[in-house]
């Protein structure tokens, strides 16, 4: 008896097979939880995100930044649980790891799907917002909306742009038909329209305040910044479907474990 007792506390070939595959797969899960928690702080407090936040005046964007930074750190948790529970033989670690893994997993499809489907609402709604804020605030000296000038001159520099969508002539049309076009004297679109050259310097600032659309970005905000959001974007997407993957293996291997260790 003493000694069934003994043989069933040691781990089987395939137990053992397990826990190494577990603690394998828990590293790799702690380095991808790392990396969406460090990518999701270093979007919500870039300065980037701060301006473009200002623009299309909603905390859309800081709000996916935060929601990045929690998974990431669930995701820490959790594979410290697993890689605990592995290394330690404890199945009540197991156990745990696998009902929050499955847990995580169900709430990972469900946000997948709303970000999907709201997307295209989004964009709508970001576009209108966008021109909202230029045509009513850009260059308003009303109390509050310095943010707003900031932010559109900050983007349209960095992202060498101007307007919301179209080329330079459409930007020229929705600046005329701003609050800033109507104080603006002969200038046609702001400075931080102006075409750059290598320095950062304006090539020439008479002219392209005189409108002249060869001296003036050529592309509306709205589409730079959507390239650039769809480009991260694709590469979360990528980490996302990386990470479910290990999921799948982490609670396989979590299952087999749980179940060897009696
Ligand atoms: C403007 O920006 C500053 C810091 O960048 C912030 O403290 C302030 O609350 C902002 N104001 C508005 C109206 O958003
Ligand atoms: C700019 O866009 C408008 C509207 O889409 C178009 O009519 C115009 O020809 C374009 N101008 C240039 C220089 O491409």
């Amino acid at each position: 008896m003493g000694t069934e007792l003994k043989v069933e506390k040691k781990l089987g070939c395939g137990g053992k097979c397990c826990k190494l595959m577990l603690y394998s797969f828990n590293v790799l899960f702690l380095i991808g939880g790392i990396t969406l928690l460090v990518v999701g702080l270093w979007v919500a407090l870039s300065q980037t995100s701060n301006q473009v936040a200002n623009i299309i005046e909603t905390n859309l964007y800081k709000a996916a930044a935060y929601i990045l930074f929690i998974a990431g750190s669930l995701v820490v948790v959790i594979s410290l649980i697993g890689c605990c529970g592995a290394k330690f033989e404890n199945r009540c670690l197991v156990g745990m790891y696998f009902a929050l893994l499955l847990f995580v997993f169900i709430f990972e499809l469900i946000s997948g799907i709303i970000a999907l489907a709201c997307y295209t609402q989004a964009e709508g709604f970001i576009k209108g917002n966008m021109e909202d804020s230029l045509v009513n605030h850009y260059g308003s000296s009303e109390p509050g909306m310095g943010n707003i000038t900031e932010g559109w001159d900050y983007v349209q520099e960095e992202f060498e742009c101007c307007g919301v969508v179209g080329n330079a002539s459409e930007a020229i049309r929705l600046y005329s038909t701003s609050e800033w076009g109507k104080s603006s004297g002969p200038a046609q679109v702001p400075a931080s329209c102006c075409v750059r050259n290598g320095d950062d310097d304006i090539t020439n600032m008479a002219a392209c305040q005189s409108g002249d659309i060869s001296q003036i970005n050529d592309m509306g905000c709205y589409q730079k910044i959507r390239d650039k959001v769809i480009q991260y974007a694709t590469i979360l997407a990528g980490l996302g479907i990386a990470v479910c993957v290990i999921q799948i293996f982490g609670m396989t291997f979590a299952c087999c474990l749980f179940r060897q260790l009696i």
